[in-house]
């Protein structure tokens, strides 16, 4: 199998040049695609940007969380296994199939679709970690999330997310001369990865960030 492509329209082909992942788009071939998918955990190995929820899980004494873009399940399960109830929805079902495929699986609800179309819960908390608040670009589309996880939420929940601060313009350093890795994984083989800034559009809710990969099967 060759390398991937996303362009920034979301659309997967393959071919010989660098995948280009587009945030700020639904279901993104990224997350979607299941080669693609498959390679989330490992590429991005350090989540330690999961503390602070999990920690924000604990002070709020939250026994049902929704967990809004799981994506391959990393937060949902360190839920499940502190005997939190917890629902893990994204729009990417090549992602929520490697969030299944992991061990303590069973104890999380899986549910591929998103925030403006759940069925009926009353949850203590819910979250959206990582990129996730970023992935959702469109403003009706970040409106109707919002209603949806409010809907979700019993009265006097919460819901985390996080934003990012354009001051800090730290996009400046996303460069592949700063980010250029080659990542051994176990069925995979060598994946090249690294960060290109293609265009900052302005205002800024309408940044655009792009990450090239090389994905090469065996
Ligand atoms: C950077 S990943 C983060 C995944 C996961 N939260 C984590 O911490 O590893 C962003 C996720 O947001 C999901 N996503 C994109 N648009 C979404 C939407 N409208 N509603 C919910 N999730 C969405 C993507 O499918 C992807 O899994």
């Amino acid at each position: 199998m060759g390398p991937l492509v996303v362009n920034s329209h979301g659309e997967l082909s393959s071919c010989s040049g660098p995948a280009l992942h587009t945030f700020g788009r639904m279901a993104d071939d990224c997350f979607a695609h299941p080669r693609l998918a498959a390679i989330y955990d490992p590429l991005d190995p350090d989540r330690s940007d999961l503390d602070a929820y999990l920690q924000m899980a604990e002070e709020l004494e939250a026994q049902r969380v929704l967990d809004i873009g799981c994506g391959t399940g990393a937060f949902a399960l360190l839920l499940a296994d502190r005997e939190i109830e917890v629902v893990g929805v994204d729009p990417a079902r090549a992602s929520i199939d490697v969030a299944r495929a992991k061990p303590g699986s069973e104890r999380v609800r899986w549910i591929c679709g998103d925030a403006t179309d759940l069925p009926p819960l009353q949850v203590d908390l819910a979250t959206m970690t990582a990129n996730v608040a970023q992935a959702i670009a469109d403003p009706q589309a970040w409106q109707k999330t919002l209603r949806g996880a409010h809907e979700a939420l019993r009265p006097g929940g919460h819901l985390v997310f996080e934003t990012r601060d354009p001051a800090r313009r730290a996009w400046e350093e996303w460069t592949r001369e700063n980010s250029y890795r080659v990542t051994e994984i176990p069925n995979v083989g060598s994946v090249e990865s690294w960060v290109q800034l293609i265009e900052v559009s302005w205002p800024l809710t309408g940044l655009t960030i792009h990450q090239a990969k090389n994905s090469c099967g065996p």
